[in-house]
């Protein structure tokens, strides 16, 4: 096995550092010489040579074998800076520059949800995150990520891997913090029959989760997961998308209302559970759509329920294949949070409307950019964009981009 020295000049949008070649070193930065062997195009048995100065040891315990952490060998600002400079570099790349604004990072241990995986084992079972780029379950014990009363969360993983999981299969276990304590999905399982489900209920019960639910089927709701949204309080179905840090949500709901302002009627694109919806119907209407029914009929409850809320509308509506069209478009400001493939057939018709405000909510630097390219090409001013880290340690990048005309 033949060792070789590389350079590192970049780090990729998954958080390994890039040499010349390119060489992939997973866990090097940018300035470091790194040896290694090459296996295909990624250095493996890597060492780093020269370090650098963003080089920084990491907090966890764990991060050498889990791969739930990618960038904990870096400083914090280095991973601020890195992922700032990647939303600019996507923007750059369509030809469009803007101003940023500090990026918001979500605290140590603010998680409030997780997919934990879990498995049988000759002793019980075991549950965790997987190892960097391995189906390997790394066992954990202690998380600087999760919220603390998130963790619970691994134990009823195990027992529930103990009680579910087929002989070779594994759990993924969806577990979301709510008011009326842990909302667990569990996909993968064994099928269920009569006597597991009532099986599962005495052990919902046990392990006093809020609602538990398995393979889609809700088996037990012992107390409401409640989510609250400003004033509102919504129970998501279960597993339904939610932001993964309050701190996080807060960051994109202010940097969302301060774009919309005074408008007095909004459009919430990509609505979900009325993150967004919600929040802003303290002081404008909103017609909220959304591709999933179930999320409609949450959000609508919510609003009904809430006191003192301007009107909420809900619709669902696939707005890849069926857009709302400009001409529909008669609100004075639009939010829109598409998933990661962005939003290309609604950016078409918001870039055709009059709209004069849009807060765009993005998880994907480069589908943000070439949907931002079509707003700015129509007339769109790009104000401003606002970084949120919800993803401590991750190379994962969310933003709001202020769009006026
Ligand atoms: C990033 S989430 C944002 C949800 C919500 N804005 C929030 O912050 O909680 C994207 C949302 O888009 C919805 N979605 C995905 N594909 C869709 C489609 N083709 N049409 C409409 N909604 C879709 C998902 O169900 C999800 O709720």
């Amino acid at each position: 096995m033949i060792r070789t020295d590389h350079q590192i000049e970049r780090l990729g949008h998954h958080g390994d550092g890039i040499a010349a070649g390119p060489v992939f070193a997973p866990l090097s930065l940018p300035g470091e010489t790194v040896s290694g062997v090459l296996d295909g195009d990624r250095l493996k048995d890597m060492r780093v040579l020269t370090s650098s100065e963003d080089r920084v040891k990491a907090p966890c315990t764990h991060f050498k074998s889990c791969g739930g952490c990618g960038l904990q060998h870096a400083s914090d600002e280095f991973v601020a800076a890195w992922k700032v400079d990647v939303v600019r570099q996507a923007l750059a790349a369509v030809g469009l520059e803007t101003a940023f604004r500090p990026i918001k990072t979500s605290p140590v241990r603010s998680r409030r949800r997780a997919v934990i995986s879990a498995r049988r084992t000759k002793k019980g079972a075991m549950a965790g995150f997987h190892m960097r780029a391995s189906s390997v379950i790394a066992e954990i014990s202690d998380c600087d990520v999760l919220h603390p009363d998130l963790m619970p969360a691994l134990e009823i993983a195990r027992e529930l891997a103990v009680l579910g999981a087929s002989r070779k299969g594994e759990l993924s276990v969806t577990a979301t913090l709510s008011d009326g304590g842990l909302d667990i999905a569990v996909s993968g399982g064994k099928p269920l029959d009569g006597a597991f489900e009532a099986q599962l209920g005495q052990e919902a019960q046990r392990l006093k989760v809020a609602r538990l639910t398995w393979d889609g089927e809700v088996i037990a709701i012992l107390v409401p997961p409640v989510q609250r949204f400003s004033r509102a309080r919504v129970v998501p179905p279960p597993g339904a998308f939610l932001q993964a840090t309050r701190e996080g949500e807060a960051a994109l709901v202010t940097a969302a209302q301060e774009i919309v302002g005074d408008a007095k009627s909004v459009v919430d694109l990509f609505a979900g559970c009325g993150t967004f919806s919600l929040p802003m119907a303290e002081t404008a209407e909103v017609h909220a759509i959304e591709g999933e029914a179930a999320m409609m009929k949450t959000l609508d409850r919510g609003w009904r329920e809430a006191q003192g809320l301007k009107r909420v509308s809900v619709e669902t509506r696939d707005l890849f294949r069926n857009p709302l069209m400009a001409e529909d478009l008669r609100c004075e400001a639009a939010v829109i949070d598409p998933p990661r493939a962005g939003a290309q057939a609604q950016t078409v018709e918001l870039a055709r409307s009059d709209l004069a405000r849009i807060a765009f909510v993005s998880c994907n630097p480069v589908t943000f950019a070439r949907d931002a390219k079509v707003l700015v090409d129509a007339g769109y001013r790009l104000d401003w964009v606002q970084v949120v880290d919800q993803f401590r340690w991750s190379s994962h990048v969310e933003l709001v981009g202020a769009f006026t005309r």
